[in-house]
C-alpha cells in the first residue's frame, strides 16, 4: 500500500504552515524550497528537466553516459549505491549500468510514492540487486539500514540538489553522507557550473514558462493546503542572478499593494516586494572542492561536459583507509 501514515500528514502539513507563516513573516518574505514539490509541483519540475531552456539534466546525464567506463574503475566492483532523492530514474540506472556487479541500491526519499517506484523499477531492471528503500528527508540525521550487504558503499547526489542548499547544509550533508559509506566508501555528485548569467536566467525563466507555473504552484498549494486567498493573477514568477551568493534565485513579485491571508493571519505585500522561494546556487571547481574538503571528502575525479556547462564530482574519503 502506498498510503501515507496519518501521523506523518500531519506533521508535514504543521511544517509547512508554520514555514510559511514565520517565513511571510521576515523583513525578506521566503518560503523554503522544499515546498515546491507537492504532486502538481513534482510534475511541473520533471517537465522542466525536459525543457530545451534548462540544460543540467541532459548535460549531467550525457555525462553518465559517456563516462561509465572510468566511474566503473572509480567505484570498483560489487558496490552498493546510496542515492540522496530518487526522482533520478534515468540517471540512477546509468549509474547502476555502469558499476560493475552493483550488490545494493539504497534509494532515500520522502516522497513515499516516488521512492517505492523508483525502488520496485531498480529491483525488475537489476535481478539480483538487493533494494531497501529509506524513508526519509535526506536533509535530516538518519543511519543506514543496518543488514546492508558488505561491499564498498557510493553516495549518489545527482541533478545539483546541492546547489539547493545554504553552505551550511551542503556541508552537513556531505559530512552525513561521508558517515554512511565510510571510510572505505566513495560519492559521486552532479554540480551545475557558475556561466554566463543569460544561460542560467534562461534555465530559471524558461520560454515556455513551466518554471513560472512551478513557482506560482507554491501558492496554489497554500491556498487549498492552508486556506490561503492569494491571488495568483497578482505575483509574476521572477529569476535573479545573485552575484554575492553565485545563485540564481526564485521569486514571486507582487504586482500590486495587495494583503493575503492564510486563516487569521494577514500578510502584506507592497507592489514589486517578492517572496523569495528557490536558490540555486553555482560553483566551480574550486569552490565545490573547498566545500567537499571541509566536509572530510577529497575530489578524486572531475567529469565534465565539453562546453563546461555541468560536472559530476567524484570524491573519496579524505582520511581513506589503506
Ligand atoms: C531540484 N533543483 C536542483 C532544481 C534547480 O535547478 O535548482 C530545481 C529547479 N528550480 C527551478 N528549476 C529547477
Amino acid at each position: 500500500m502506498l498510503d501515507m501514515p496519518a501521523t506523518r500528514l500531519l506533521s508535514d502539513h504543521n511544517r509547512f504552515r508554520s514555514d510559511v507563516v514565520e517565513g511571510l513573516s521576515r523583513d525578506q518574505k521566503t518560503i523554503p524550497c522544499r515546498w515546491l514539490y507537492d504532486e502538481r509541483g513534482s510534475d511541473l519540475f520533471e517537465e522542466i528537466t525536459r525543457l530545451e531552456d534548462y540544460y543540467p539534466t541532459r548535460t549531467e546525464t550525457a555525462i553518465l553516459r559517456a563516462r561509465q567506463r572510468e566511474l566503473r574503475q572509480f567505484t570498483g566492483a560489487g558496490s552498493i549505491l546510496i542515492e540522496y532523492g530518487a526522482g533520478a530514474g534515468v540517471k540512477t540506472e546509468l549509474v547502476l549500468d555502469a558499476l560493475a556487479e552493483p550488490q545494493g541500491y539504497v534509494p532515500i526519499d520522502i516522497a513515499h510514492e516516488y521512492l517505492f517506484q523508483t525502488a520496485h523499477r531498480m529491483e525488475r531492471r537489476f535481478r539480483s540487486l538487493w533494494v531497501r528503500p529509506v524513508e526519509r528527508d535526506f536533509m535530516s540525521a538518519f543511519e543506514m539500514p543496518t543488514d546492508m550487504p558488505a561491499g564498498r558503499r557510493v553516495g549518489f547526489f545527482p541533478g545539483s540538489t546541492i546547489g539547493n542548499l545554504n553552505a551550511a547544509d551542503a556541508e552537513g550533508f556531505l559530512s552525513q553522507m561521508l558517515r554512511h559509506v565510510g571510510p572505505d566508501g566513495a560519492a559521486i555528485v552532479g554540480v551545475d557550473l557558475v556561466k554566463e548569467v543569460e544561460t542560467l536566467l534562461r534555465a530559471y525563466d524558461d520560454s515556455e514558462g513551466v518554471t513560472a507555473r512551478f513557482n506560482l504552484n507554491l501558492l496554489a498549494r497554500i491556498n487549498h493546503e492552508l486556506g490561503g486567498d492569494f491571488r495568483l493573477d497578482r505575483f509574476q514568477h521572477v529569476a535573479r542572478w545573485n552575484d554575492a551568493e553565485r545563485s540564481v534565485e526564485m521569486h514571486l513579485l507582487s504586482l500590486t499593494d495587495q494583503w493575503a491571508s492564510i486563516g487569521q493571519r494577514r500578510f502584506h505585500f507592497h507592489e514589486g516586494e517578492t517572496i523569495h522561494t528557490e536558490s540555486s546556487r553555482k560553483y566551480d571547481r574550486e569552490g565545490f572542492g573547498a566545500l567537499a574538503e571541509r566536509a572530510g571528502w577529497r575530489v578524486s575525479r572531475a567529469w565534465e561536459d565539453n562546453k563546461r556547462m555541468f560536472c559530476v564530482f567524484g570524491l573519496s574519503p579524505r582520511a581513506r583507509r589503506g
